[in-house]
Order: C-alpha cells, then structure tokens, then sequence
C-alpha cells in the first residue's frame, strides 16, 4: 500500500478528447532501496508535441524516462504509451518509440556505419531498407561523411549526433531524449533544436529532458517541470509564463531609430514599460498580457513604421520561475 502524497496541487488530469496522450503517467511512485524517487507522478505529453521534461539532479527524470520506455516497470501506478500499458502490451510500446539515454557506453569499437546497421538488423529491417534507412538517418543528423569513423573517435557532440540518428533507425513515433543536449557547445545545441524542430514537423512526438528551462523555452510548446519527485508544474509552456505572474518582457531591435520612437512605444495598448538599451539600437519592453498578446503588441510596433530587426523574448524570468518551483539542496 502506498501512503498519499503531501504533494500539495497535482495536476488535474482533464477529460481525454479523441486520441489518447502519447505519454500518460498515471500516479506513478516508484522507490529505488527505501528512497522514493517518483512520488505519485502525473502529467500527460499530447501528440505532435514538443515537450521538456525539466529538473534539478535527482528530480526523476531518467526513472520517468525508463519507465515510459519500459526498462523499468512501476511499481504503484500506471504508465501507457499510445495508450497501451508498459507492462501488459510492452512490446507494442516498443515498436513506437526510440530511447536516446544520457551516456554512449558501449559498441565503441563499431564504425558509425555498423553501429545503425546492427540496430537497423535488430529492429528487422531487410539489408535494402537499412541501407535505405541508415542514409536517411545519417543525412538528418549531417553525419554522412563519418559514415566509416570509429564511434570511439568521435567528439561528444558527434556522439550525441549519431546517438539520435540511432533512435530514428526504427522510424518512432515518439522520441525519449534524456538530456540530448548536454556537454554540447552552443552551436552544436542550436543544431540539435533546428533537428529537433524538423522531427517534430515530420509529425513525431518529442519528449526531451533537461536541467535548465531556459534553453528548452524557445523549443518546447509544453513542459513538466519536476522536483524531488514530484511534479511541480506541466502544461503549455505560456501557462507557465503566465503563472510567475510577471509581465512577458522582449528585447526589440530596430533598423530606424529616431527620437520619438521611445514614446510611439509608450503609447501602444498594455505597454508598460518601454526603455532603451544605451548604446544599442534596441529596447526593452514590458507588456500586461492580461490586455494585449504578443502578436498583437508586434502588429502594434509595425504599424507605427519600425523597422523590426530582431524580437526576442527576455529569458530571466523563466529560470527564476524555475528557481522558485524547485528546491536548492541534494535530492
Ligand atoms: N538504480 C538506482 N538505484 C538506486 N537509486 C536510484 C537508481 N536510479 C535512480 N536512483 C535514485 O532515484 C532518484 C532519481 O534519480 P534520476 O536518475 O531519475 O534523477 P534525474 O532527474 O535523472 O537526475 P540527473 O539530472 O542527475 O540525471 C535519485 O535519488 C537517485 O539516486
Ligand atoms: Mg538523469
């Protein structure tokens, strides 16, 4: 019998309309020696989404992982995928996903070549349609010409690369990635999120993990955000915007400069603070999105004859919404 969570405001889990989640955790609580790692998880990840699965070390994130591409079963709870159970229809589950886990131990002495083929073989794949399928995969991530290097001597970046074109050998429909993005440098990061982005274009459902929200803000339409256990918050990644309850604050930046730009910025609807960066053609601007949308706020800057070079969204607040849902401390 497992005792009740203290968890203060699970999610509501609302009533499922046509096709069911892609990932449903039901009351999950799993415990590794006496110390309960998932402690009643629930939230669901919908089809066709781009979703981070974002918290500190320890939070439960690579045991989330595990369990919804079963190499561990709960043991309180229930985990369907395409709403087919874990346990009971395990090898369906299969079928449909591809696990990317955070380390790249084994099969070092393979060429990148052999590695895909070996698993292109062990998922049934003819030799004509893994030849097919391993110039496809290799081409998506923009490996083709590592084809023949050992994966022992390819950088991390590189790894991580042949690591995802792995997981797409078996077509998936659903792609579990545990912190793909980690120990990349900035540009091999954006890389990932453009092919990240193509994926998720190509109709597959994404769920990516990470520590740090910030760097999957721009990518992710939906996210969980998960602290010792528990889970803190999952939903659209504007709700949680909405929910620090601060104003969405951008950084605008203009081909046109003039002098009254300042107040033709002050007076579009639910600005509530325009200022400018010294030094810098750009500035910053706050906006109550209680009476004005991002969309319309841009509309309004266009139609006052800026010239709009760049409108990016001011990142601060996310990691201190971050900071406030999780605790410091070892898990
Ligand atoms: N095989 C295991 N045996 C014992 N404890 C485990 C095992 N796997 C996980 N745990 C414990 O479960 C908790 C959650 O671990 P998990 O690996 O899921 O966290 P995580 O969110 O992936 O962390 P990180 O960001 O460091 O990868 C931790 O307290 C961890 O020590
Ligand atoms: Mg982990």
């Amino acid at each position: 019998m497992i005792p009740e969570s203290e968890t203060e405001g699970r999610p509501s889990r609302p009533a499922p309309i046509g096709a069911p989640p892609v990932i449903d955790m039901d009351d999950v609580v799993h415990t590794f020696k006496g110390r309960r790692a998932l402690d009643h998880v629930t939230f669901q990840v919908h089809a066709g989404s781009l979703h981070g699965f974002v918290g500190p070390n320890g939070a439960g994130k690579t045991t989330s992982l595990k369990l919804i591409c079963t190499l561990l079963r709960p043991q309180f709870g229930e985990v369907r995928v395409f709403g087919k159970d874990v346990v009971q229809e395990q090898r369906a589950v299969r079928q449909k996903i591809g696990f990317m886990p955070d380390h790249f131990s084994t099969y070092r002495q393979m060429s990148v070549q052999e590695y895909l083929d070996f698993f292109g073989a062990a998922y049934g794949l003819t030799y004509r349609q893994r030849t097919e399928t391993i110039e496809q995969v290799l081409s998506l991530v923009d490996m083709d010409g590592r084809r023949n290097d050992l994966i022992s001597g390819l950088s991390r970046g590189m790894q991580q690369r042949v690591s995802l074109a792995r997981v797409l050998v078996n077509d998936p429909d659903l792609l579990l990635l545990d912190e793909p993005a980690s120990g990349l440098d900035p540009h091999a990061r954006i890389e990932l999120m453009e092919i990240l982005k193509a994926l998720q274009g190509m109709g597959k459902t994404i769920f990516i993990s990470s520590h740090i929200l910030s760097e999957l803000a721009e990518l992710c339409d939906s996210v969980t955000i998960i602290d010792r256990g528990r889970v803190k918050y999952s939903g659209s990644m504007t709700g949680l915007l909405d929910r620090t309850g601060e104003h969405p604050t951008y950084r605008l930046t203009v081909g046109n400069e003039s002098e009254e730009l300042i107040d033709h910025l002050r007076e579009i609807p639910g600005v509530m603070l325009a200022e400018r960066i010294p030094e810098r053609p750009e500035y910053r601007i706050s906006f109550d999105w209680t009476q004005t949308t991002t969309n319309d706020l841009l509309r309004a800057i266009i139609e006052r004859g800026v010239i709009v070079q760049g409108f990016v969204q001011h990142r601060k607040h996310l990691n201190e919404a971050f900071l406030d849902l999780t605790e410091r401390g070892i898990r």
